[in-house]
């Protein structure tokens, strides 16, 4: 189907050019805003519900719109019945508190939907008839917000004729179209108060203790963490590392009179080969429900001959209240898409170069992760006050 098929504007065509009738000259009038949906797709992070709050109130006092809210990411549009009206009650006191009103799910992509079991083939594409109801609900633009995969599917169902705008999300911060998303911070800030709080214990007891923290393929919430919490090690999947060399940086810290490490590890590590080896040897594979904190802690113990604790953070890195610095990032967004929405700047996403929010092409920003550069110079800072990576 070709974009503007199903009635929409094609995302290239943004205004309408009238005949004035005394002078006959051309003005360009853009099609007029009234309605707009907004859904939130795939993981929660705090601060979704600020930027849902901005959206509101901008769209409703700074431009008289009225705005819908899709329930759970795009079943709400596969279901329109679960989609309603958002007053201004209904975004009143929500700006501290974490998750989404409106709900969200990792598994609601409409081009390939599994109903009931996926392992039976039931994969229904359903995005023809997301488009189709997004037009009868009479949306004139939909806000997507969401990390690179909810991204990507606006901008399949934008190729579609679905007039979308983005807001970039994610705890991990690995979008590198953005400076940095929101829920980020929020995620540091557990990370940190939980590394803060294994100090004590880890001291007491002469200890190695692991706080593996989420982040994907990224290692940037384990570096923040771990520069701002003091952790002794940082583990990324940036920088290749072994057992031995963290042992031997442990064995040297002992020597030197600091009987404990804290390790911050990031949840994405690669595996060295000799646990890899070892796991295939017992499990006969890696063993999805252990996780690699333990893994590799327990090399550590057998290598450094200590006690090793881990403490793998999870999800608490998601929830609760969003940090200031996220309230005030997911505010800015919210003003911000709703301003590009007014100027039509469909198949565009928000984002945040150094002090400005600026729009970019969606299409040119997802599928490009943003990596922690081993050489940069947070690395390299962490290295001058001694964090040590485990590299050879
Ligand atoms: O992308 C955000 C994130 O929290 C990752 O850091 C983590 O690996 C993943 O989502 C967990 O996903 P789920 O909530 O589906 O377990």
């Amino acid at each position: 189907m070709q974009a503007g098929s199903v009635g929409f504007p094609a995302p290239d065509v943004k205004f309408s050019v009238l005949e004035s009738n005394s002078r006959s000259a051309k003005k360009c009038i853009m099609s007029e805003i009234r309605k707009i949906g907004i859904c939130t797709g795939g993981g929660d992070c705090p601060g979704l519900n600020a930027v849902i709050r901005a959206v509101v109130k901008t769209a409703i006092l700074k431009y008289r719109f009225e705005v819908i809210g899709i329930h759970d990411g795009f079943d709400g549009l596969i279901w329109p019945e679960k989609s309603h009206s958002l007053t201004l009650e209904d975004v009143s006191g929500i700006l501290p508190r974490g998750g989404t009103i409106l709900g969200t799910t990792n598994r609601g992509n409409p081009f390939a939907y599994c109903v009931n079991d996926c392992e039976q083939e039931k994969v229904h594409d359903y995005s023809d008839k997301v488009v189709q109801n997004a037009r009868t609900m009479g949306l004139d633009a939909l806000i997507v917000v969401g990390g690179d995969g909810t991204q990507k599917i606006g901008l399949e169902l934008g190729q579609k004729g679905l007039p979308v705008v983005g807001v970039p999300k994610t705890i991990d911060n690995d979008l590198s179209a953005t400076d940095v998303t929101f829920g980020f911070d929020s995620a540091i800030h557990v990370a940190t108060d939980a590394i803060d709080r294994i100090h004590t214990t880890a001291e007491a007891h002469h200890r190695v203790m692991i706080v593996e923290v989420m982040g994907r393929d990224a290692g940037w919430i384990a570096l923040h963490a771990g520069i701002a919490g003091g952790a002794h090690v940082v583990l990324i999947p940036e920088i290749p590392f072994t057992i031995a060399s963290v042992c031997s940086f442990i064995n040297q810290r002992h020597i030197f009179g600091k009987k404990f490490t804290i390790i911050s590890l990031a949840e994405g590590v690669k595996i060295p080969d000799e646990i890899r080896r070892d796991c295939i040897q017992r499990y006969g594979s890696i063993p999805k429900e252990i996780s690699v904190g333990s893994l590799i802690g327990e090399a550590i113990g057998q290598c450094a001959r200590k006690e090793v604790r881990v403490t793998v953070l999870g999800h608490t890195q998601r929830g609760g209240s969003p940090s200031p610095a996220d309230r005030i990032l997911s505010t800015r967004f919210g003003v911000a898409v709703v301003d590009l929405i007014a100027q039509h700047g469909f198949l565009k996403m928000v984002a945040l170069r150094g002090d400005k929010v600026v729009f970019v092409d969606i299409a040119d920003a997802i599928g490009k992760a943003k990596a922690v550069d081993p050489q940069g110079e947070l690395v390299n800072a962490a290295r001058a006050i001694g964090i040590h990576f485990g590299e050879e």
